[in-house]
Formats: structure tokens, sequence, C-alpha cells
């Protein structure tokens, strides 16, 4: 056995390793079952006794060669790959970040808020109802006749005989006299969405209102002008102007609309308030004594107004949307102008 010989063939092979796979098909071919430390190893046998010691030392020796270069080599492969992954995954922090785009609120949802906090803040509670109603209390207890056009399957979605999407959320009226058992006094708003079938280009199929009722002694026509006068100037300045028209809903006597200066010309004549100044917005009155009794509150003792305006014209006004159909197209430019960052 050539000693040097051996030690230079562990030294060629295991210099030109790149990979720790290959590294460790080195081993085997060395210190494997058929390897070449092991034949010598088993070889020891049949060395006579005298050599045995010096054999011995000698693959020693060379065991000891190859554990030591074996060891360093894969040390120092072990270190090149985890420089590399390093190397691959470095994140390079001068890039510049992505920014997040953040959602924004939308102006319908806004003017919700806006509405229900100013309301709020005159005692007011804010009150949820349902989109699918009955004729009972869509119509029937607000003393809407039969054969009254707005029963009409052309203005209304029925669903079956008894259920329909509600066209007006004065079925929070009839509900709130109901549900208030002790039949104390009532001061309610109630936003929502309506469904009516209209069908042109200007008027959506669903949109959205906000219903306003109070009940109590003494509550006069007055009360009422003030409250939409305090309503209208908080929510679109002080310099917007209200005007009172009489009118006819079958649920209120007498019944008012409710016309506010115009947003775009303020008050001077536009084509958008047809030269005159201003725009329809509210329809409101005295509820009707058969409102009341029907819901179960004494014509004699009690009074109450009513008033419902839409939610959408509202917004158009306080936000300047030129066009309504921009409230309902979810145009990411558009709704983007409604981001509150800055705001809070
Ligand atoms: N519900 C009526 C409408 O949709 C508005 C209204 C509400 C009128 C309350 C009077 C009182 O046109």
């Amino acid at each position: 056995m050539n000693i040097e010989e051996i030690k230079k063939n562990i030294e060629e092979d295991i210099s030109s390793v790149i990979s720790l796979n290959v590294l460790n098909e080195i081993k085997t071919k060395y210190l494997g079952k058929n390897g070449v430390i092991t034949s010598l190893q088993l070889r020891i046998k049949e060395i006579p006794a005298e050599e045995k010691k010096e054999y011995g030392i000698m693959l020693n020796d060379i065991k000891g060669f190859f554990n030591d270069l074996f060891e360093k080599t894969r040390t120092k492969l072990l270190e090149e790959e985890v420089n590399r992954k390093l190397k691959d995954d470095a994140i390079d922090i001068t890039l510049p970040g992505e920014g997040i785009i953040s959602g924004s609120i939308h102006p319908f949802s806004r003017i919700i808020e806006e509405i229900s906090d100013l309301f709020a803040s005159m005692g007011y509670d804010v009150v949820d109802g349902n989109e699918i109603e009955t004729d009972e209390y869509c119509f029937k207890r607000l003393n809407v006749p039969d054969g009254h056009p707005a029963r009409d399957a052309q203005d209304t979605f029925y669903i079956d005989e008894e259920f329909l999407l509600r066209s007006q959320t004065s079925t929070q009226q009839a509900h709130a006299m109901e549900d208030n058992s002790e039949k104390t006094p009532i001061r309610i708003i109630c936003p929502g969405k309506v469904y009516r079938r209209d069908e042109d280009a200007t008027h959506s199929h669903q949109f959205g209102q906000v219903e306003g009722l109070v009940i109590d002694k003494n509550v006069s026509l007055a009360d009422l002008k003030g409250t939409l006068e305090i309503f209208a100037k908080k929510l679109l300045g002080e310099n917007t102007k209200v005007r009172f028209r009489p009118s006819y809903f079958p649920f209120t006597e007498p019944s008012v609309e409710v016309d506010l200066s115009c947003f775009k010309c303020g008050g001077k004549g536009c084509n958008l308030c047809k030269q005159t100044g201003f725009i329809e917005v509210l329809g409101a009155g005295m509820v009707h004594p058969n409102v009341l009794k029907m819901g179960g509150y004494d014509p004699d003792v009690y009074t109450g107004f009513a008033f419902g305006t839409g939610l959408d014209r509202l917004a158009m006004f306080k936000y300047n949307i030129p066009d309504i159909r921009y409230l309902y197209t979810n145009d990411i430019r558009m709704l983007k102008q409604f981001d509150r960052k800055g705001e809070e």
C-alpha cells in the first residue's frame, strides 16, 4: 500500500467536488462497504503480526487525512450554499415601496352618515327597516286607498300577492307607531333603499330615501318647517333657501312639497333648476289622522309630522356630483374623491 498515492487520490477527488451530493459519493467510494479505506481495513487479518501495528498506524493516518479533508470541504460547501441563498433572496431596500390603495366611503353611505349625525344631534333615533314589505305597511296603514296609482303593478315591484319591494321608506312610519306599544312620543329617521318600476334614463329602479317621523302632543306645521330649515341649512349651507308648496300625499294632511335653492346656480336660475332657482327635494306634511289611528295613536291627543327625501339628490347637492348615474357606476376615479384620508 502506497500511502502517499492514496492521499493524493483523496486530495484530487475531493478538491474537484462542487456539491454536497458528490462529496457524499466520494465518502462512499472510500469508506463505504466496498470503499478503498474499508478494504484496506479488512486486509489487516492477512498482515503478519509484527507488521500489524505499523499497518494500523498507517490506516489511521489515511482515515484521519480523509476525515479532515472531508469535513473542511463539507463546511466550505455549506457556507457557499448559505451565501448563495442569502444573495438570491436579498431584498433591495432602496427600491421604492408599492403604494397601498385604500378604499373610500361611498357618497351614498356618507350622506346617510351625515344626515344620521345631524338628526341624532336633534334627539332622533336612527332606525332600520325591511326592504321586503307587505301591501299592508307600504300602503294600507298609510291610508293609500285601493286603486291608488302607487299600488299599480306598473309602479311597484310585487313579489307575490302579499309581498313587495318597498316603494317608499314611509313603511317605517307604520312600523314605528305599531312597535311603540306604550304609544309614547316618537322621533325617528329611517334611511334606506327603495324600489320603483321607473324606466326612463334618469330614474333608476333602486334609489335612496330617508324618512322622518315625529309624533307628540302639540306638534305643528311650524315645527316641520323649522326642522326642515335646520336640516337643509346644516347639510347644504346657511345660504340654502327652503320653499314650501302645497301638495298631496294620502298619509299626510296638509301635505307639502319642499324645494331647496338650486345648488348649481344658488337660486339665480340655470339649466339644472330649469330657470326656477329651486329644486324639489322633499315630500312632507302632518301625519293624517287615519294613519295615527291605525298606528294606535289618538289623533285628538297626538299630532305629528313626517317627511321623506331622496338621498341621491341630496348627495348630488352636497358633493357637487353633476350626474346621478355617477352614484351607481362606481367609477373608482369618482369614488377616490371621497377618500377621507387626512380628514379624520
Ligand atoms: N313617501 C313619499 C314619497 O316617496 C314622501 C313623503 C314622506 C311624503 C313622508 C310625506 C311624508 O314620495
